[in-house]
């Protein structure tokens, strides 16, 4: 059977990947893709992106099935496109995927189904935020409602950052996402500020087919550019799996308090939820989580480490997922650490550099996979075209092994401008007893 993967992405290399290794596959399209699947035959690049117009090609290529990467499609209603002319894809609706998508939307979910989240409140008139600020005090945090590819979260220290970040996005409207209704009925932006929360976070995902769910391996990723978690924040710079900090305890209260909650709110509101759900989670020094905020997808780089580990079919989960019957799969996991450390682009993440000639990538091999996100071929050369460029996924039986087999392979793999961290899994080195 032919499936499609939406994204170009590394999250959606792993996807491919994994999916490619599946009996009942023939053949895999990812629409865009990369460098990395360009250059592969197990893969086919289609460029199509538009919903309506990748629904039509799904329909003449008679596509079984159809998995989602990226956020943007989904808050495009990619899966309402697809489910509306039959198709089977595995994704949250339009409706559903706003958990993502707003802020506002996400908080207010929580707070009505009480779910453990951040105190908070939404802003639309800047001076109503800033005095919210002021009678609150710094440290605390500011979010844009909408998607912001990563910029929209500023966690200010001190108060002058607050209000900074408050112009910014209200004042100033410098994120430009105004698609949401102000309290004065116009299309406005909006902010969310809550309080700051101290902790060790993680990555928790699941699998929800509406009313089922399935945990995926734990994970936990890096988003601070540089080495001792300095730097600006980025999409993420290396994940491994598992996460100790999410012991046997943690895991069940984050399906009891978080997981299960959601799932059952969303099926009361009459949006039942269906795809990946994320929740990033802060968890406390006493082991309770909180929410960060709801992904409506797999995380990217965490999707590298937790498909290098999956040794489940993965199409005849997705095949459940989308029939459903999630309660008869139950994944089987490599034993095995993962970890994948991400090379980024010369300028990541504010202005990466397009254009550097990549060499010295190794043949895959059974415990080291080099998945590709922002690459592309020009002139038969592989060269960087985006921030994320690639990562280096290894298995090893323990996480020091795991990152000397790593960093062994990144030293081979040059870039001009390459940079990335040299201490991805170090929260996870001395650590003990995570759960799956
Ligand atoms: P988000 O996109 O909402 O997950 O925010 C991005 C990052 O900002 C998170 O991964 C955290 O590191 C940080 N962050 C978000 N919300 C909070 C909070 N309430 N307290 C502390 N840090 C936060
Ligand atoms: N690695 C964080 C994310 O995918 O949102």
């Amino acid at each position: 059977m032919k499936v499609l993967v939406i994204g170009g992405g590394g999250r959606e290399h792993a996807l491919a990947w994994r999916l490619a290794q599946a009996a009942r596959v023939s053949r895999v399209y990812v629409a865009p893709g990369n460098g990395g699947t360009r250059a592969d035959s197990r893969y086919e690049c289609i460029d199509i992106s538009e919903p309506a117009a990748l629904r039509a090609w799904a329909l003449k290529e008679k596509i079984a099935l159809t998995v989602v990467g990226p956020e943007a499609p989904l808050a495009a209603g990619v899966v309402d496109e697809f489910r509306a002319h039959g198709l089977r894809i595995f994704g949250p609706t339009k409706a559903a995927a706003q958990l993502e998508s707003s802020k506002a939307f996400s908080k207010a979910f929580m707070k009505r189904h009480k779910i453990p989240t951040a105190e908070y409140e939404a802003f639309t008139h800047p001076a109503a935020a800033h005095a919210y600020v002021n009678a609150k005090g710094a440290p605390i945090v500011v979010k844009a409602d909408g998607l912001a590819a990563g910029k929209g979260v500023v966690v200010a220290m001190t108060l002058e950052e607050a209000h900074q970040a408050i112009d910014f996005m209200l004042l100033d409207n410098k994120l430009g996402i105004t698609h949401n209704e102000g309290e004065d009925g116009k299309a406005s932006p909006r902010v969310v500020i809550e309080e700051f929360l101290e902790g060790e976070e993680a990555s928790f995902i699941v699998l929800c087919d509406g009313r089922n769910v399935t945990a995926l391996a734990t994970s936990q990723d890096h988003k601070r550019l540089l080495d001792d978690d300095q730097g600006p924040n980025t999409g993420g710079m290396g994940a491994y799996s598992p996460a100790p900090v999410v012991t046997a305890e943690v895991h069940a209260r984050a399906m009891r308090e978080i997981i299960l909650p959601t799932i059952r709110g969303m099926e009361k509101d009459g949006i039942p939820f269906t795809g990946f759900l994320y929740a990033g989670l802060m968890i406390d020094a006493a082991g309770h989580p909180k929410t960060l905020e709801f992904n409506c997808r797999m995380g990217d780089p965490e999707t590298q480490p937790i498909m290098m580990r999956l040794k489940s079919d993965l199409f005849e989960v997705f095949w459940h997922a989308t029939d459903g019957t999630l309660d008869q799969v139950e994944l089987d996991w490599d034993r095995r650490v993962a970890l994948g450390v991400v090379m980024a682009a010369h300028g990541y993440p504010l202005t990466p550099r397009k254009g550097d000639r990549i060499t010295g990538i190794p043949p895959e091999a059974p415990d080291a996979v080099v998945f590709h996100a922002g690459t592309a071929i020009e002139d038969g050369e592989l060269k960087a075209s985006g921030g994320r460029v690639l990562c280096v996924t290894v298995l090893a039986d323990s996480v020091k092994q795991a990152q000397q087999r790593a960093y062994a392979v990144a030293a081979r793999i040059q870039f001009d401008g390459a940079q990335y961290r040299k201490d991805i899994g170090h929260r996870a080195v001395h650590a003990r007893g995570s759960q799956g």
